[in-house]
């Protein structure tokens, strides 16, 4: 990064009111940015805002406050299809985030095309929504899952991914970046491999939202998942990206309201893309909201974001690496700034709970990928993940505090 394009990080911590507490009696360092990360004033005051100002369902009313509060949604769909690059706003359905996301996908698509004796391919990296909604689906239609093996540094085995494929793979789920260890997948020669073979294939774009360019045509996926609260939006909103042949193919997700054109007690008849698939009164306000965490994001820019989480990411293993013991779980040179290690002889929650004593925030356990701590014989990691508005100072405090549990444990 050059001088020039180095982001001011005090500057971008002014806009996150809830970086500026104390817990436990010390600065808070929120170094838990994998599972959600923290929101700018704009994103707070975009909620705040449509409840105290415009507050209205969408799509239904023809009163001014309906049409303001629709707009405001439907602006978010068009940002969002900017954001991932989709071809057409139809193509942006309105989510509660990736779980729904794939459940959608394997509750519709899986259920109207899969048979019995197909199969299905995920990563051994994925985190339980990308594995349980693909075991259901499967139970249900008699298909089978089929596992991409993953290398010691966190990798997945490619030439293993290019065996298990046949012309019995009907979709291929991955993630573009692992929740738990960071990796970067190789996303689009997976999706090429795949459609040689006929099959759609499923990003789950939780941990790349936020860091990486997402380009859907480029990558040419089927769905691209992506929740909103992983790139400093609101929790309880996200998007599919589908295709837009493929989801006309789709049958709906939940019947209800709005994902009509019309019914009788006779029949039923289904609403356009993407409204087909948002039965009910949707997540207004944090969609609306979601606008304003792409503009956080667009303003700074994903490669200045990227770079300075890269240089977080260096810096604290570089840092860290002298602590009696630690071991580093997931090496891959593609990674975002995630980084899973365990200390030898210390319990991961004891870490945790001993790093929160002084203000820092970390996530500890299986991260909702059991079978991955499972390949590499764990129960669970220490997991920090960087964000931009971290710094190299809140990394030392961590080293510092890291060494402190060491030497508090020593037998
Ligand atoms: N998927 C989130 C995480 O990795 C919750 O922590």
């Amino acid at each position: 990064m050059t001088a020039t394009t180095a982001p001011d990080i005090e500057k971008i911590r002014a806009k996150f009111p809830v970086l500026h507490q104390k817990v436990n009696g010390k600065p808070l360092i929120y170094f838990d940015n994998a599972a959600t990360n923290q929101k700018p004033q704009q994103v707070i005051d975009a909620l705040v805002n449509y409840y105290s100002g415009y507050n209205a369902n969408i799509h239904r009313g023809i009163h001014t406050l309906a049409e303001r509060a629709t707009k405001a949604f439907e602006t978010t769909r068009r940002s969002m299809q900017k954001f991932v690059n989709a071809a057409s706003e139809e193509e942006i359905i309105f989510t509660r985030g990736v779980t729904e996301s794939i459940n959608l996908v394997a509750a519709t698509y899986g259920r109207a095309f899969f048979n019995a004796g197909d199969e299905v391919i995920i990563s051994g990296l994925e985190h339980h929504s990308n594995i349980v909604p693909w075991q259901m689906i499967c139970d249900e239609k008699k298909a089978t899952l089929k596992v991409i093996p993953v290398f010691n540094n966190g990798e997945i085995d490619f030439d293993a991914f290019k065996k298990l494929l046949s012309p019995k793979t009907k979709l291929v789920a991955i993630n573009h970046a692992s929740n738990s260890l960071g990796t970067i997948n190789p996303v689009k020669e997976i999706i090429s491999e795949a459609h040689a073979f006929g099959a759609v294939v499923l990003i789950d774009g939780a941990q790349a939202a936020a860091h990486l360019t997402i380009d859907v045509q480029e990558l040419d996926c089927d769905f691209y998942c992506i929740s909103s609260h992983k790139m400093y939006g609101p929790t309880g909103a996200g998007i599919l990206y589908g295709k837009k042949e493929i989801l006309q193919t789709m049958p709906p997700y939940m019947g209800g309201g709005e994902m009509i054109k019309e019914v009788t007690f006779a029949k039923t008849t289904y609403n356009d893309l993407p409204y087909k698939f948002e039965a009910g009164t949707p997540n207004i306000a944090d969609v609306i909201a979601l606008n304003e965490a792409v503009n956080f994001i667009n303003d700074l820019g994903k490669d200045v974001i990227a770079a300075h989480e890269h240089e977080l990411l260096s810096y604290f293993v570089e840092k860290a690496a002298g602590i009696p013991g630690i071991k580093w779980i997931g090496t891959s040179a593609s990674k975002v700034a995630v980084q899973s290690f365990v200390i030898e002889g210390i319990h991961h929650f004891d870490i945790g709970q001993m790093l929160d004593a002084r203000g820092v925030a970390v996530r500890t356990g299986h991260h909702c990928t059991q079978p991955l701590m499972d390949r590499f014989g764990i129960e669970g990691t220490v997991r920090a993940s960087f964000s931009i508005y971290n710094t190299k100072e809140e990394i030392d405090s961590m080293v510092d505090a890291l060494n402190r549990v060491v030497n508090f444990m020593k037998p």
